[in-house]
């Protein structure tokens, strides 16, 4: 038996990668537990134990709290697409939600009660106030949203209750790569890579929807927050779970980047032109939503070093480049 045995959900995806990757590298033993829904078999890193599987899968689940001495789990696993998410709720409500609430059980059953827990800035919806602090109501537009809160309530249930302990990241908008593992969602969704395939020849133009919201530039504002930034948040939670419980914190950078910037970077970085497509403004896209992290810096001592906006669109260039057909 291991110590140090991490369950990652969700470690074949985007975020998931990446933090199984530092985890190894700081002598974790990490198994990850995943569908390959969305993920990729090729981006679990090698030295993690991979199992193909599905979070809601109670015998599963039992094999592997009775196998392995595993300390906590880090709760990736999600659907994440918020368009999606409104013509298909049942099936986010199902997945975030219901299975979730299997993954819980068996933790308890087995005597697991550390869980770190992935939500996200759109538990806010649309902000009176930015930067958004932890204690803003929580107004959610879409069912996506809504998985998230109710399932950062069960965690206060279970918490109370039963006692387990966790930490919930409320992320912003994760961008950047490392060196070997990177952001590939099919359909794509986030701006960084799709501002990336046009200079990778993916597609032709990138489409901005609005350009006329009170900004410095009149184009939307979002807080991006390198993935390797938001990984060793979740070694700090791992380290500091035992003082802290049903803790909720935002992970941003608190400044904040126009669209229009994103693509500049993007521009320079890759020596190329990026032709834009000016579309009108979706249905509830907010002009501004940036993070304050003042909470996760004060109390966990979380230090965002490559959030910067040259370091999140190179690392993400450089990694695209290197990976133009994917993980394959
Ligand atoms: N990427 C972002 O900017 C962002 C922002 C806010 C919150 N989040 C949250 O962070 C987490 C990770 O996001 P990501 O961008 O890495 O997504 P991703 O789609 O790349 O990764 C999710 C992984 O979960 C797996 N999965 C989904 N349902 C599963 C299930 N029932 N059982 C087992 N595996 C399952 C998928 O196969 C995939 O590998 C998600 O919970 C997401 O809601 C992400």
């Amino acid at each position: 038996m291991r110590e140090k045995t991490i369950l990652v959900t969700g470690g074949a995806g985007y975020i998931g990668s990446v933090c199984t990757e530092l985890l190894l590298s700081r002598g974790y033993h990490v198994i990850v537990l995943d569908n390959l829904q969305t993920g990729h078999r090729k981006a679990v890193h090698p030295k993690a134990e991979f199992v193909k599987g599905n979070i809601g899968n109670k015998s599963l689940l039992g094999r592997l709290f009775n196998g392995n001495s595993i300390r906590a789990v880090i709760h990736f696993a999600a659907e994440t697409l918020v368009t999606a998410a409104n013509t298909r709720p049942q099936s986010y409500l199902a997945n975030n939600l219901v299975q979730g609430i299997h993954l819980l059980d068996s933790m308890l059953k087995y005597g697991c009660r550390q869980i770190v827990f992935s939500s996200t800035a759109a538990v806010y919806g649309e902000p009176n106030d930015v930067p958004i602090e932890e204690t803003h109501d929580t107004k959610p537009l879409n069912a996506y949203g809504d998985s998230k809160l109710m399932f950062e309530k069960i965690l206060t249930h279970y918490g109370n209750a039963y006692g387990m302990k966790s930490i919930v990241f409320r992320y912003f908008n994760a961008a950047g790569c490392t060196e070997n593992y990177g952001e590939l969602h099919n359909p794509e969704t986030h701006l960084l890579p799709l501002v990336l395939h046009v200079p990778l020849r993916q597609s032709d133009y990138i489409n901005v929807f609005g350009d006329d919201y009170d900004t410095r530039d009149g184009t939307c504002i979002r807080d991006y927050v390198h993935v390797s930034d938001i990984a060793n948040a979740h070694l700090l939670a791992l380290e500091r779970m035992k003082d802290l419980s049903n803790a909720i914190y935002n992970l941003g950078n608190g400044t904040g980047f126009t669209v229009k910037e994103v693509i500049a970077t993007a521009e320079r970085i890759s020596q190329s032109t990026i032709p834009v497509r000016i579309k009108s403004r979706r249905a509830g896209d907010p002009a501004k939503l940036v993070a304050s992290a003042a909470k996760a810096r004060d109390q966990l001592g979380w230090n965002p070093i490559c959030s910067d906006l040259e370091s999140i669109v190179e690392s993400s260039w450089l990694w695209h480049l290197r990976h133009k057909d994917g993980y394959d």
